[in-house]
């Protein structure tokens, strides 16, 4: 366990899979969390269930690839639980198309979620934090992909995305430590969350195969051995949020099962 009381995190992407698990676990660590989402019920949703466990939690309904939805969102957690210490860019969408049969629609889709709103969301909320001194935490939601592009599935604009996340990561922490603001991201291999869904259901379409059969393929070259899980995620964004990484920033550390190990 580590000890976040008297914390306050801003999450994105928070009302399924991954930012759920982050946004349960932070919340249980101690933080107050403002829930952001673009689908106001589900973040609705988890920040009831905050409530009934007796945590301090908020729902914010904002589309985060927007500048005024990202600045309306910070003055309603502020006003809501404070000032905030710590930011996790979690949203992320995917697409399962090769390059060549990519629209510049959908190009700019992945990147003003993957990306762009990663920058808007530290512009906007960075400088709070720095104003304060005394310091916070900027965690990147990264992936697997970031590092080596999947083999299995036509998703290299994704990747691509990811790439950019941890070039991002690296290059806001040195700008960001002469004010103890940690900036690190997490990438994660296979996880059973509606994004794995929607790249099974692609593949099955593409490649006339079963569907569960990507994934099995995916899960199968994993040296652990499972697919992994939210809180697999969480268990390191926790460690990410908390005092014992003040030493660590500018990393972007796998949590794939063994399957990325560089
Ligand atoms: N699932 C995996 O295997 C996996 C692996 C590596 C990295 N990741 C990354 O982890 C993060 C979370 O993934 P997940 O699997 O939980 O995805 P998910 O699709 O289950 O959840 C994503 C959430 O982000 C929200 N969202 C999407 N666009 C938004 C926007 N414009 N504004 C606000 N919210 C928005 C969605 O409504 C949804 O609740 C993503 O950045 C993803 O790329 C996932």
């Amino acid at each position: 366990m580590y000890d976040l009381s008297g914390r306050v995190v801003l999450v994105t992407g928070a009302g399924r899979g991954i930012g759920r698990a982050i946004a349960l676990r932070l919340s249980a660590e101690g933080a107050s969390v403002a829930i952001v989402d673009l689908d106001p019920a589900t973040a609705e949703t988890v920040a009831a269930e905050i409530d009934q466990s007796g945590g301090r939690a908020i729902a914010i309904a904002a589309d985060v690839t927007r500048a005024d939805a990202i600045e309306r969102m910070r003055d309603e957690s502020i006003a809501a639980l404070g000032p905030i210490d710590i930011l996790v860019n979690n949203a992320g969408i995917n697409i399962v198309k090769p390059f060549l049969d990519l629209s510049e629609n959908e190009w700019d889709r992945l990147f003003g979620i993957n990306i762009r709103s990663y920058w808007l969301t530290a512009r906007a909320i960075a400088p709070a934090m720095i104003a304060r001194g005394r310091g916070g935490k900027i965690i990147n939601a990264a992936s697997r992909a970031g590092k080596t592009p999947s083999k299995l599935s036509p998703t290299g604009a994704y990747a691509t995305t990811k790439h950019a996340v941890i070039g991002f990561t690296r290059a806001l922490a040195f700008e960001l430590a002469p004010h103890k603001i940690n900036v690190n991201c997490y990438c994660p291999g296979v996880v059973d969350t509606a994004m794995w869904d929607l790249i099974d259901r692609e593949m099955a379409q593409r490649n006339q195969v079963d569907l569960g059969a990507t994934r099995a393929r995916a899960v199968a070259e994993i040296p652990l051995g499972r697919i992994q899980t939210p809180e697999d995620v969480a268990n390191l964004v926790a460690f990410l949020a908390s005092a014992e990484s003040d030493y660590m920033t500018g990393q972007a550390i796998n949590i794939t099962g063994g399957s990325e190990i560089h």
